[in-house]
């Protein structure tokens, strides 16, 4: 529950149920009908996917991460929630928010890259958020980074996100426990001493308490998020790169190899203005934040008749 200013009021959390589109939307019923009973005066729901949300704003044709396959999202709530709904990608989301609120106000191109599960992407031009023509614009984490690279949830193989999210710390991690290296041992018993449950949060935090490996593991993510993001200054000239999610509360451990790499990486580099690195001011809040708020606007300038 969010209110016109982007503060966040009250907030309720589940688990996504996976591989069941009808799971999820439950979940979301559920939470909406929770949320609403203790407010009074809600005007809209919006709706931040981690997928591909078509420019009418109520379609999920394809997520990676969840079941969703040309997935009427908006449709079936309609029919459930009675509010005004909007369905937008997560990271679009989270980039609004950053943009109307948090760390982007004012910039001219914003980039916003949120590192989680996988790599979202949000692209602010002007004030607009931009979507592209089929609203699939921003999908960088699906970028080949390595060509031949790790095998990606949409099918490809060596996409960013294979490198630079917090699915990539945790699979970096394990490897690196599962070697029997001496450089883990420390690590591993910070975590449990079983792999298999070792968590992106479980890392960083023995990032954040000075264990070597950990830091190390992170500085990984965070070069690769800064050839990344050279990449993206190379096609698209930001002034900001806003970043956020989960793995985000990693903060300079994270930022500051990706600034190292990215300044070493920066086609040009000595001879132009360079954007800046920021961690997204609402962290992993952003994209709900930025649902609510392009929910609200919504209603004053709707997407689509239907
Ligand atoms: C998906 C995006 C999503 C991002 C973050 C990516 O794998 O393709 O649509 O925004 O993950 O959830
Ligand atoms: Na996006
Ligand atoms: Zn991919």
């Amino acid at each position: 529950m969010v209110d016109a200013r982007g503060t966040i009021l009250e907030r309720l959390q589940v688990p996504t149920p996976s591989h069941s589109p009808q799971a999820v939307e439950d979940a979301i019923v559920d939470l909406v009908s929770r949320l609403r009973a203790g407010h009074a005066g809600v005007v809209s729901a919006g709706i931040g996917a981690a997928g591909w949300v078509d420019n009418t704003q109520s379609i999920v044709r394809f997520s990676p991460h969840l079941a969703w396959r040309e997935e009427p999202l908006r449709e079936r709530l309609r029919e459930r929630i009675d509010l005004p709904l909007i369905v937008d990608n997560d990271a679009n989301a989270a980039a609004w928010a950053e943009y109307r609120f948090g760390a982007g106000q004012g910039s001219s191109v914003m980039v916003c890259i949120t590192l989680g599960t996988g790599i979202g992407g949000g692209l602010v031009i002007n004030g607009d958020l931009f979507r592209g023509t089929y609203g699939m614009a921003g999908e960088w984490g699906h970028m080949i980074s390595v060509p031949g690279g790790h095998r990606c949830e949409c099918g490809n193989r060596g996409c960013w996100e294979q490198y630079a999210s917090g699915n990539a710390l945790v699979r970096e991690a394990r490897e690196l426990v599962g070697s029997n290296s001496p450089l883990a041992y420390r690590l591993l018993e910070m975590l449990g001493g079983d792999p298999d449950t070792i968590t992106g949060p479980g890392v960083t935090a023995a990032a954040v308490e000075g264990e070597q490996t950990a830091i190390e593991l992170l500085a990984d993510v965070g070069q690769w998020l800064g050839q990344g993001i050279a990449n993206l200054a190379a096609a698209l000239d930001p002034d900001l790169v806003v970043i956020g999610g989960g793995v985000s509360a990693a903060g300079d451990l994270l930022l500051q190899p990706a600034r190292q790499m990215f300044a070493r990486t920066l086609t040009g580099r000595g001879f132009r203005q360079q954007a800046r690195l920021e961690l997204a001011h609402f962290r992993n809040d952003a994209g709900l934040i930025g649902a609510a708020d392009l929910a609200r606007h919504a209603i004053l300038d709707p997407p689509m008749a239907d």
